[in-house]
């Protein structure tokens, strides 16, 4: 435990830190969710196996009342009113914007007062301070610590530390994951799903059921909701946290078909552990390498009601990475406007943004197709995020009630 720290990378987590949380890191999914629930539901927000389809409802329907009340005065100054006597600590080490500002904007929403750390040079770390007593002192501080780092396993940690200190009877907090290394975006699929379900009831704009009605004469076996829906993944599927965590979250929906198009290099491909894990669910899993390829003799653009774009994260690249995907051929992979019309007239475009403005896996153009939900969707996150921090502090009642 000697050297320069450096605060920059994963690597500066030396495992050595969360050692005392090994045994603990390496349990099942099941029973680490287990660990993390409390009474009223959800008591840390860590990986996306912990968001099931009830859940999801609650959070929607929270979310579209928190919506509804901020448009008016006097209901958003009563909204602020609800956790005026909280604070958060925003503790985001590795670049972000929509994720830290919607949940900064939440916070407000709610009247939480926030701070932040977003560059540990400026934090006590650079004097050798471990993460988690850094963690700790947050917790002394604040009520709710969100944070995103590089590490897979820091929040998770940071959850056990804290259930560790409450089973001593001592201060804790919750613990929300905005981001863990390229592992897991929990936060994300709860934007990502609440966007969904407000796209395929396929409503019009004042909510009446006409556009569905409308889309079933000439589709008859499209119906509302998640389930029966075949989503399109396209682009870093290997080191895509928010594909993953979508992806889990998804999976526990009925019928549920998934196509991953990722190009022809190992660290950008759906790994073993993602698919195992879907077909476990019964997802009907797909790999294809085109997004003109074909399923079952059609074409797939043409049976995919969402397609979900991502980002080629070259952040992440490792040993070979940089070499090989710089002679890619990325084209395959690219939404033009000509591919997006290609597309049911009901599908969603979605993208966890940010897109790559070189190799434009979104162009422009394609902003103005009445497809493209990823402006919508990121400002679902605002709405998805509040009603997270409503349900963590257990105020989902006193919400209710506001609504008269
Ligand atoms: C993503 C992330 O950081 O994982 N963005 C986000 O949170 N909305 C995706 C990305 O960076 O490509």
């Amino acid at each position: 435990m000697t050297g320069r720290l450096s605060t920059d990378d994963g690597n500066s987590f030396r495992r050595m830190e969360f050692y005392q949380y090994q045994e603990r890191l390496k349990r099942s999914a099941a029973e680490k969710n287990h660990e993390f629930a409390c009474e009223q539901g959800i008591r840390h927000l860590i990986n996306a196996g912990q968001i099931t389809p009830d859940f999801v409802d609650s959070i929607c329907a929270h979310a579209d009342l928190i919506r509804k009340l901020s448009a008016k005065r006097e209901t958003a100054n009563q909204l602020r009113e609800l956790l005026s006597h909280r604070r958060a600590m925003l503790y985001f080490t590795q670049p972000s914007t929509r994720t830290f500002l919607s949940f900064m904007a939440a916070c407000q929403i709610l009247g939480l007062t926030c701070n932040e750390v977003r560059d540990p040079r400026t934090s006590s770390e650079v004097k050798r301070e471990s993460h988690m007593d850094g963690i700790r002192m947050f917790s002394s501080y604040f009520d709710i610590i969100i944070m995103r780092t590089p590490s897979p396993e820091f929040a998770e940690s940071c959850a056990y530390l804290m259930n560790d200190l409450a089973s001593l009877g001592k201060r804790w907090v919750p613990i929300v994951n905005a981001g863990s290394g390229s592992d897991e975006h929990p936060t994300q699929a709860l934007l990502d799903v609440y966007t969904l379900k407000r796209t395929f009831q396929f409503t019009d704009r004042s909510g009446s059921p006409g556009r569905f009605v409308d889309l079933q004469k000439s589709n008859p076996a499209l119906i509302q909701g998640l389930s029966g829906k075949t989503y399109t993944f396209c682009g870093d599927i290997g080191r895509g946290r928010t594909v993953r965590s979508l992806a889990i979250v998804l999976s526990q929906y009925e019928n549920v078909r998934m196509v991953f198009v990722a190009p022809a290099w190992k660290s950008l491909q759906l790994d073993s552990m993602l698919r195992d894990r879907l077909q476990r669910a019964n997802v009907d899993v797909h790999v294809v390498d085109s997004l003109d390829a074909e399923l079952d003799h059609r074409p797939l653009l043409g049976q995919t009601d969402c397609l979900y774009m991502t980002r080629i994260q070259r952040e992440y690249d490792s040993g070979d990475d940089s070499r090989e995907i710089e002679k890619l051929d990325l084209s395959p992979f690219q939404l033009t406007a000509e591919r997006a019309n290609r597309l049911p007239r009901w599908a969603a475009i979605m993208h966890p943004f940010p897109r790559d403005s070189h190799v434009q896996e979104i162009p422009e153009s394609v902003d103005t197709n009445p497809r493209a939900m990823y402006f919508r969707q990121a400002r679902n996150g605002m709405w998805a995020r509040a009603a997270l921090l409503v349900h963590i502090f257990g105020i989902g009642a006193e919400l209710e009630s506001m609504a008269g």
